[in-house]
C-alpha cells in the first residue's frame, strides 16, 4: 500500500437505489413478520444519531468498547506480529479506534483501511483519524466482506491483516449467521491474520431495554428515521404519527429486538419501490436484532469459524467483550 493520506479508493458506493428498492419491497412485501434491514438505518440523519447515541449514558455498550481499548490497546498491539495493515469492519467515527493507531504507530508506520456503507461515518472517521502521524488512511464505501476482499487484494508481501469488527455489529447478526459471517472473513484472510472482535454481553435485562428505549427518545428517533429516509429516497408517505419505537428482549434467541409499531390501521405507499404497504394496527415491522452473548460462547465461536481466541478483555462496568482471533 504505498500511497500515503490517500483520501479515498474510487468507490461507487455500497449499494444502490435499485438495491435498497427491492430489499423494502422483499422486507415490506413479506407474509407475515415485516422487516426492513438495520444496515439501512445508517444514512447521513442515522449516522449522526447513532452517534449521540453512544453518547448517552443509558447506551454503556459504546463507551465500554472504548473503554478497553484506550486501557489494553498497547497488550492488544503486541500480541501482533508486524507489519500489520488495519481494516475496520464498519468504522462509524472511528473514535475508538484512535487507541489502537496510537499504540500501532509507535511500532511501525501504519496503513488503516476503513470500510463503513455509510458515507457520512466514512468522512466523520476521515476527520477524527485521518491527522495521526505516521498513520495513513485509505477509506473504503463498500460492504464488509467487499470491502476486505479489496484490502486483502491490496496487501502486499509479508504484511499481516489486523480486521477490526469492535462495536458487536456482529450481534446484529443470529447465532448461525454470525458464525458463517466469521467464516467467510476468515476465507478472506491468511493464517497468522488476526480479527479484534467486540461482542456485548448478558446482562440484566432492564439494562437492556434502557440501552435501546433511551427516556431521551434518540434511539426512537434512530429507529423511525429509517421511514423518514424511504420518504426522502423513495417519495414514500409515512406518516411518522403512526408509528411507535418499540423494544424486546427475546430470551430464547437472547438478543434485544428493535421494531416500529403500527398505531393503526393504514396504508402506505413508496412510489419508487413500486409498492403499497397496508399495515394493521398493532402490527410491527422489525428493524434490528442485537444479540448478547456470554464471554463462554465466544471461543468456540472462533474455534467453528477458523481461529483460535488468543486473548479477551472484558470491561467490568458494562460487561462487554473484546477478543483476538488468530486465523488457523
Ligand atoms: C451499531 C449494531 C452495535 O446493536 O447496539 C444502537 C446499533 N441500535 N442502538 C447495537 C444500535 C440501537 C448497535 N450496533
Amino acid at each position: 500500500m504505498p500511497e500515503r493520506q490517500r483520501i479515498s479508493a474510487e468507490a461507487p458506493g455500497a449499494y444502490t437505489l435499485a438495491d435498497f428498492a427491492a430489499e423494502v419491497r422483499a422486507g415490506l412485501g413479506k407474509p407475515g413478520q415485516k422487516e426492513l434491514p438495520s444496515k439501512y438505518l445508517y444514512d447521513e440523519v442515522g449516522a449522526a444519531l447513532f452517534e449521540v447515541i453512544c453518547a448517552l449514558p443509558e447506551y454503556g455498550l459504546a463507551r465500554a468498547g472504548e473503554r478497553l481499548l484506550e486501557r489494553h490497546a498497547p497488550e492488544m498491539v503486541e500480541r501482533l506480529a508486524v507489519p500489520v495493515v488495519v481494516a475496520e469492519l464498519g468504522s462509524g467515527s472511528g473514535k475508538k479506534t484512535r487507541w489502537l493507531l496510537e499504540a500501532l504507530s509507535r511500532r511501525q508506520a501504519v496503513t488503516y483501511c476503513p470500510i463503513d456503507i455509510s458515507r457520512a461515518a466514512l468522512a466523520r472517521c476521515r476527520q477524527e483519524l485521518g491527522q495521526i502521524d505516521s498513520v495513513s488512511l485509505v477509506g473504503f464505501e463498500r460492504a464488509y466482506l467487499d470491502g476486505l476482499l479489496e484490502v486483502a487484494a491490496r496487501r502486499r508481501e509479508g504484511e499481516r491483516l489486523l480486521v477490526l469488527f469492535l462495536g458487536s455489529t456482529i450481534g446484529n447478526f443470529d447465532r448461525p449467521a454470525g458464525i458463517e459471517f466469521l467464516r467467510e472473513v476468515r476465507r478472506i484472510l491468511a493464517p497468522g491474520d488476526a480479527l479484534l472482535l467486540g461482542t456485548d454481553l448478558e446482562k440484566p435485562v432492564p439494562d437492556l431495554l434502557l440501552a435501546y428505549d433511551d427516556p431521551l427518545g434518540v434511539t426512537a428517533a434512530f429507529n423511525l428515521n429509517l421511514l423518514a429516509r424511504i420518504n426522502r429516497e423513495f417519495d414514500a408517505d409515512f406518516n411518522l404519527a403512526r408509528f411507535r419505537h418499540q423494544v424486546r428482549w427475546d430470551e430464547r434467541e437472547r438478543r434485544i429486538e428493535m421494531h416500529l409499531v403500527s398505531t393503526a390501521d393504514q396504508s402506505v405507499t413508496i412510489p419508487k419501490a413500486d409498492l403499497t404497504v397496508r399495515l394493521r394496527s398493532g402490527e410491527t415491522i422489525w428493524t434490528e436484532s442485537c444479540h448478547k452473548y456470554n464471554l463462554e460462547e465466544v471461543a468456540p465461536m472462533a474455534i467453528r469459524s477458523g481461529y483460535r481466541c488468543d486473548a479477551q478483555w472484558v470491561d467490568q462496568e458494562w460487561p462487554f467483550a473484546q477478543s483476538l482471533f488468530m486465523a488457523l
